[in-house]
């Protein structure tokens, strides 16, 4: 809907105009073994402002520590090595990894009681090592304790490393809503170590480059050539093509970010969350048994089919997208998009106004043209939405 607003009345009294501006700018390192003690990334990141040693609490998720054993003692080492620029103000703690910590809502209070235990403050960094999962969740909880610390993010997967890490978005789940409680909150500093995703699962390596193809599809056409021309290399997960990819999607975001002129959201518009009104639909509907990369593969090869229904997109373009995306190993189809045989109310559409919502305005999503060529429409036909699925079944499906 896109009714105009009716005149506003003038304001009776008198109106003071209070502006201020207020701007941002945070360092976003690409590094290995970052707690190297001949490595100075993170001293470059924590000691930009203020008086040495800074205050820091490090905050390391499950998944991390299970995979790098003797973790916390290097990082312990390392400050300690750097005692003129670093003071830990705890031993470092280990929250779980993963969508449970952001549903969890008694973890807020865990860890905001343990950053006031450590004595915490504003001029604190805490260094969050972790997946988007994990760094939203701390990420929320260092945006409010004192109503803000400074937070480091280390991101530890692809994902985190190529998208969520250097964006400016906090947010835990709540009332069984996703992403529901949160906060636009640029970080401190971003440490991309390519080396902690040595360890990652194939799984989560895979889901990552979902935002990748999404961010070529949308903004870049010949970084999805270059993903193209890249398919078997990135389907091993060979660590140089990788590392390619997720430096172009970070860089990329980051470009919107700076320059798409509302890195708050505070419009309808959402310009990077192609293929993403579904997937939020399907990552609920499954209890998050999909990652969010997983689902945002499904619900972009679901616009991509639809786009050529409602005849916008051509069946080429829209091949190479279904190519790419299954060549990297992704599935297309999902049980939770067959729409109902009788007829009856499809749930996957309760998908766009929960999308809508989020931001609140009038529905917005975003569509191919042509590989490159986003457009943007405010209204999606049910129908074409059905006959897309039922392509995605036969082509894809069981
Ligand atoms: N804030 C944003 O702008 C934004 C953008 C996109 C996605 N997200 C959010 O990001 C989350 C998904 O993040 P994700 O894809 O990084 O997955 P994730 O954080 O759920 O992590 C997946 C699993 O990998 C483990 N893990 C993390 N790093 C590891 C490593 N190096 N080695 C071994 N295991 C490791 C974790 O413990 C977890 O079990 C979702 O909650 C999504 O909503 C946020
Ligand atoms: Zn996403």
């Amino acid at each position: 809907m896109n009714r105009a607003l009716p005149p506003v009345p003038p304001a009776a009294g008198q109106v003071y105009r209070q502006q201020f501006r207020v701007e941002y700018e945070y360092p976003v390192h690409f590094t290995t073994d970052v707690f190297d003690p001949a490595n100075p990334c993170l001293i470059a990141a924590v000691c930009r402002q203020g008086a040495s040693p800074r205050p820091l609490m490090v905050v390391v998720d499950d998944g991390v520590a299970r995979a790098w054993p003797g973790l916390d003692g290097r990082i312990t080492a390392y400050v300690a090595h750097h005692q003129q620029y670093l003071r830990l103000l705890a031993p470092p703690l280990t929250v779980p990894g993963g969508e449970a910590v952001k549903t969890d809502q008694e973890a807020i209070r865990d860890l905001g009681r343990r950053l006031l235990e450590a004595g915490a403050d504003r001029h604190t960094a805490v260094v969050a090592v972790g997946g988007g999962a994990m760094l939203d969740f701390v990420g929320f909880v260092t945006a409010t304790v004192h109503r803000g610390l400074r937070l480091v993010r280390l991101p530890s997967t692809v994902l985190a490393q190529n998208d969520s890490g250097v964006g400016v978005k906090t947010s835990v789940n709540a009332f069984g809503v996703k992403n529901f409680l949160g906060t636009f909150t640029p970080p401190y500093a971003v440490i991309n170590d390519l080396e902690l995703l040595e360890t990652l699962h194939e799984r989560d390596k895979r889901a990552g480059m979902a935002e990748a193809v999404k961010v070529a599809l949308i903004r870049d056409p010949a970084f999805f050539t270059w993903l193209e021309d890249h398919r078997p290399a990135l389907a091993a997960f060979e660590p140089a093509a990788m590392h390619t990819l997720i430096r172009r999607c970070a860089e990329l975001h980051m470009d919107q970010i700076a320059g798409g002129g509302d890195p708050f959201e505070c419009g309808s518009a959402r310009p990077l969350d192609y293929g993403h009104w579904a997937a939020h639909r399907l990552e609920s509907s499954s209890d998050y048994a999909l990652r969010h990369g997983e689902a945002v593969a499904v619900g972009m090869a679901l616009d991509t089919r639809y786009a050529v229904e409602i005849g916008l997109l051509d069946e080429a373009a829209a091949g190479r997208v279904m190519a790419l995306l299954a060549g990297l190993g992704f599935a297309l189809w999902h049980p939770h998009l067959e729409p109902p045989a009788d007829g009856g109310p499809w749930t996957l559409l309760d998908g766009l106004e929960e999308f809508r919502e989020h931001l609140g305005g009038e529905l917005s999503v975003i569509l191919l043209a042509a590989i490159g060529s986003p457009r943007e429409v405010h209204a999606v036909d049910p129908a074409g939405l059905v006959a897309a699925a039922r392509w995605l079944r036969r082509h894809y499906g069981p």
